[in-house]
């Protein structure tokens, strides 16, 4: 090894011990008793993150910190076709039911996710679900769903993921069970019926990838917009944008302007711009965790100084609130074994970087 790589070492080792002992030190400029939500809240946004039933119903330590940083919980699997519907006819509201009553008691606001993707069906669905019976299966699910938890729903994801311009379609949408049977009237039927079964929710389309300054995400930006337009020109009742912003510590930067004015764009439609599913993931960060945790919070930083920037924004959910439970475990793990590092807590539901870089976008942007 030559002493280059060594002095670098010991560098990011130096470095690491000044980091965390500042991180822990009394410098800290902001008021500790304060979490996540109410950094949020002196900003007139909401906090929240996304999680399982099963997660705090059994680890009491996490759903007490859950309820201390959050102002708005989501579903982050319970509200799926795959578990909410042991067969077409039937439903199963066991752990979905856990989800509302936890959210009342609790007080917190409760996001619905999701009515209408193309991912998580049951596996009766190919063999049930065709062209004929597509429309009634569609609108079923969504009465019987919506119309359950109507008025106890912060806003609900009603379509979620239909645009893929790789598909290679003309208008951008992605070739989907929904689209093939009803065509792209599937997303008008979603809406109004949603509309109708809870007129309180906002209504909110449901993407990924918009963020970065790619040709990618520039497609994805025109096709989600374009869209949006044809929606609001039909006046079906959509309410607002989600971008998921699963970001990549190691992938393109943003494009300030680009972003904006994209959001700018929606917010001239009259929506409402929510950040729902953010996470950023380390995987090809070769540090070790204490720089790995500064590259991850600078994201966050960079992210949210741009997006908080629109006043459409109204909340940033985070995919997850502690390491100790985070969908990219399995979905993006990392080459050396090290547990991933993409959320605010970490595994021992301590703040991390990250934690401190949100509650300052929370309060400042
Ligand atoms: C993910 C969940 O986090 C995982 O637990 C599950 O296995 C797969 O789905 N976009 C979405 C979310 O809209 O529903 C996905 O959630 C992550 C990507």
């Amino acid at each position: 090894m030559s002493s280059k790589i060594d002095r670098r070492r010991f560098l990011f080792w130096f470095a690491g011990v000044l980091a965390s002992t500042i991180w822990s030190s009394k410098s800290w400029a902001g008021d500790r008793s304060l979490f996540l939500k109410d950094y949020a809240a002196k900003n007139d946004l909401l906090y929240g993150a996304a999680t399982l039933h099963s997660f705090l119903r059994r680890d009491k330590d996490f759903a007490r910190r859950f309820v201390e940083e959050c102002a708005i919980l989501v579903p982050e699997n319970d509200f799926k076709w795959y578990k909410l519907r042991p067969t077409p006819q039937s439903f199963d509201f066991t752990k979905a039911d856990w989800l509302v009553n936890f959210a009342e008691v609790h007080d917190l606001k409760l996001r619905g996710h999701t009515l209408v993707w193309y991912q998580a069906l049951p596996d009766w669905f190919a063999a049930e679900v065709n062209a004929t019976n597509a429309a009634e299966h569609l609108t079923n699910h969504i009465n019987t769903l919506v119309g359950r938890y109507a008025g106890k729903i912060h806003s609900w994801d009603v379509v979620n993921e239909a645009i893929e311009p790789k598909d290679g379609r003309d208008d951008g949408l992605r070739i989907t069970p929904w689209l093939k049977y009803l065509g792209e009237e599937y997303i008008e039927l979603a809406f109004r019926t949603a509309a109708a079964a809870d007129p309180q929710a906002l209504l909110t389309y449901n993407d990924y990838d918009l963020a970065y300054d790619t040709p990618e995400h520039e497609a994805r930006r025109t096709a989600t917009l374009n869209l949006l337009e044809r929606l609001k020109a039909k006046d079906v009742p959509v309410g607002a944008l989600g971008m998921q912003a699963h970001l990549d510590a190691g992938k393109a930067r943003f494009n300030a302007k680009k972003l904006q004015r994209f959001m700018q764009n929606v917010a001239d439609l009259g929506l409402k711009i929510l950040v729902t599913e953010l996470d950023v993931v380390d995987r090809s960060l070769e540090a070790p965790s204490i720089f790995r945790d500064r590259a991850v919070a600078n994201i966050y930083r960079e992210y949210l100084e741009i997006v908080l920037t629109q006043p459409a924004v109204i909340a940033v959910i985070t995919w997850g609130l502690s390491d100790r439970y985070t969908w990219l475990k399995k979905f993006r793990p990392r080459d050396d074994g090290a547990y991933v590092r993409p959320l605010p807590l970490d595994r021992d539901l301590q703040p991390k970087l990250a934690w401190k870089t949100l509650a300052h976008a929370l309060r400042y942007f």
